[in-house]
């Protein structure tokens, strides 16, 4: 599709083929089926016209049904998801959730959390590696093929972790440009003491706290350079210990979600995701060339130039 276009017009829109691809992978790999390309146009606009609206909601977690979203589109939907995740609500009724409520939050979480992160993250990651140029995508190219070849020529989980400047790229965009709502606010529930580089803090049980994301994202006193994009910033053991800086799931990356810390539950599965993104391009590509604007939702990016793979 991208190919096509790009040949034809002499660009392509990145996030047009990112969204059709972000629902059909969705489909195969939680519910074992490919969501048409029928369902997708019929979904895909209410997605997109939605998404700017309740991108607060997304991070907020509220999962109530916008109101925006009428009723028989999100029935649709709906209805959609209940036809294909019979086993996976099988194994909710089993847990003691039922069907219905399954059912709604398997919707959330498909097409707003990973849809709409994918939607958002996905061009902001192609935006700061294409603009890193060909010097990088060689690298990436050489890294990626050489540990897919020496993996049998299989895309595997462990092919993946013996590419390590892959990994920090990923890591990098998530730091850069974490895919979140940077305000954050929230009331104390009891009295502590905060605590900044140079300060000490007494918070109050009941205060109402703010805080800013990008102040610790893009820490001077944290990284180097705060405001580049520097592709290999999480190589080795000095890199790997600015990990636990990482932030965008709401928790360090060097820890887990759990049922109480309110971290995001689909962190491994979005750094997953991300990885493959990488991946698959420089399989594919030698290089390309990116033309970068802003949309409502972060990053807008054309394709103007495509290098299929030479070695
Ligand atoms: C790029 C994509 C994503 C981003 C940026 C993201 C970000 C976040 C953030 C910041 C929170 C904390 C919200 C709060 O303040 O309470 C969160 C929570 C959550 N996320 Fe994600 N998320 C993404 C994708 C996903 C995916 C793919 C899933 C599921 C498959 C998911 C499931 C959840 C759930 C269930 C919570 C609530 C956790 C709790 O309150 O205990 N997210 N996410
Ligand atoms: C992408 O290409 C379209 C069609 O030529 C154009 O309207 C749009 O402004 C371009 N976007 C960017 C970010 O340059």
């Amino acid at each position: 599709m991208v190919e096509t276009e790009l040949a034809s017009k002499g660009k392509a829109s990145f996030g047009d083929a990112n969204d059709q691809a972000a629902f059909n992978f969705l489909g195969k790999a939680l519910y074992g089926c490919l969501i048409t390309i029928w369902v997708f146009f019929q979904l895909g606009p209410i997605l997109t016209l939605g998404l700017p609206k309740i991108i607060g909601e997304i991070f907020l977690h509220t999962f109530s049904i916008p109101p925006f979203l009428i009723k028989r589109a999100y029935n649709r939907l709906y209805e959609f998801f209940r036809e294909s995740s019979g086993s996976i609500l099988d194994e909710a009724e089993k847990m003691g959730i039922s069907r219905e409520e399954a059912c709604h939050n398997l919707l959330f979480v498909t097409c707003f959390n990973s849809f709409g992160g994918m939607k958002i993250f996905f061009p902001s990651m192609l935006k700061w590696v294409g603009q890193s140029g060909v010097g990088l995508h060689t690298q990436l190219a050489t890294e990626i093929r050489s540990a897919i070849r020496s993996n049998g020529g299989q895309v595997t989980m462990a092919a993946m972790e013996q590419m390590p400047l892959m990994k920090s790229v990923v890591y990098e965009s998530l730091r850069i440009d974490p895919p979140v709502v940077p305000f954050q606010y929230g009331k104390a529930k009891k009295d502590f003491t905060v605590q900044s580089h140079d300060n000490l803090f007494e918070v109050k049980a009941g205060d109402m706290l703010f805080g800013y994301q990008p102040f610790a994202t893009k820490d001077p006193i944290i990284f180097e350079k705060p405001e580049e994009f520097l592709p290999g910033r999480f190589l080795g053991e000095e890199g790997e210990r600015l990990l636990k800086h990482v932030l965008w799931s709401n928790g360090p990356e060097t820890e887990s979600p759990t049922v109480g810390n309110k971290q995001c539950a689909g962190k491994d599965f979005v750094v997953m995701v991300s990885r493959l993104l990488v991946v698959e391009i420089f399989r594919r590509y030698d290089s390309f060339e990116v033309e970068v604007g802003t949309s409502a939702l972060g990053s807008s990016v054309n394709l103007t130039a495509l290098k299929k793979a030479t070695f």
